[in-house]
């Protein structure tokens, strides 16, 4: 397995939840981090509790929906280390309803966040990893993106859309030794949408049983550590339902 000692990683929406946990688990295997978020006070916390000297821990506050935004991480990350190994892009947003409640201005949020923040990362990062030779991205996605759940119409749509688009994209650039892959967690015990969640749809499926951020973490670990000829290009991860 490929060590990431060393390794510079990107992690957007690291201020918390997944994003967090992928941080403290990069974090303990000795990775040089660039977290990036919204929220400075929390982005800031989290990079504290990382317990990381100056030189092996920055923060950017920045809006990846922007193209602004996320040229502000990438040009960040380059200043500071000079390269970029791993690009996880992370942050997302969903809004649970049905599609006659959706507004366009949060099917615009949902699809900016979600989708277009990773046509800015393409953009703005695979020519500078097609010079230095190398590279990863990994794209958190969600199970929702492989089967359409209902009150989650929107945030279904811009998760398959992702998938789509990280496959074709990661086909475009494989032979530059470059890996895209997409990393898709069922539910997980994160406040995810909790700002936005309004009406909980009546047809809305909701599992009991969720993935704790450590596990989601873990996968992307994996996902990252695989060998330099090794690309698994799409994941799931589950939690498994036991008999009591
Ligand atoms: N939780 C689940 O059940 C679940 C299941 C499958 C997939 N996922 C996916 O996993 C990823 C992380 O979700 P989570 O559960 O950890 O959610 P979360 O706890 O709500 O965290 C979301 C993160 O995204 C950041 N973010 C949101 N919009 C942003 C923007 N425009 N610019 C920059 N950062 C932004 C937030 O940072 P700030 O608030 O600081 O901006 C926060 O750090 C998402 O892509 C989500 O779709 C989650």
């Amino acid at each position: 397995m490929r060590c990431v000692k060393d390794k510079v990683v990107v992690i957007t929406g690291a201020s918390k939840g997944i994003g967090a946990a992928v941080a403290r688990i990069f974090a303990a295997e000795q990775a040089r981090l660039v977290l990036s978020g919204r929220n400075k006070a929390r982005l800031e916390k989290v990079a504290r509790s990382l317990d990381l000297p100056k030189n092996r821990v920055t923060t950017v506050v920045a809006d990846v929906s922007k193209l602004v935004g996320m040229r502000k991480i990438i040009s960040t990350a380059y200043r500071k280390y000079g390269v970029v190994d791993i690009f996880i892009n992370n942050a997302g947003v969903g809004l649970r309803d049905t599609v006659i409640n959706t507004t366009e201005e949060e099917y615009n949020l949902m699809m900016d966040t979600n989708v277009k923040a990773v046509f800015h990362c393409f953009k703005e990062l695979l020519p500078r990893m097609m010079k230095q030779d190398f590279g990863q991205i990994i794209n958190i996605s969600s199970l929702a993106g492989r089967m359409g759940v209902p009150g989650l119409s929107v945030y279904s749509a811009s998760k398959a859309a992702l998938n789509a688009f990280s496959e074709a994209v990661a086909g475009e650039v494989r032979n530059e030794n470059i890996k895209i892959c997409v990393l898709s967690p069922g539910s997980t015990e994160t406040d995810f949408g909790s700002g936005l969640r309004r009406r909980r749809s009546r047809a809305a499926s909701g599992s009991t049983v969720k993935l704790t951020v450590e596990e989601v973490a873990e996968a992307v670990l994996f996902l990252a550590r695989q060998n330099r000829n090794a690309f698994t290009s799409m994941a799931d991860i589950r939690p498994l339902i036991t008999k009591k």
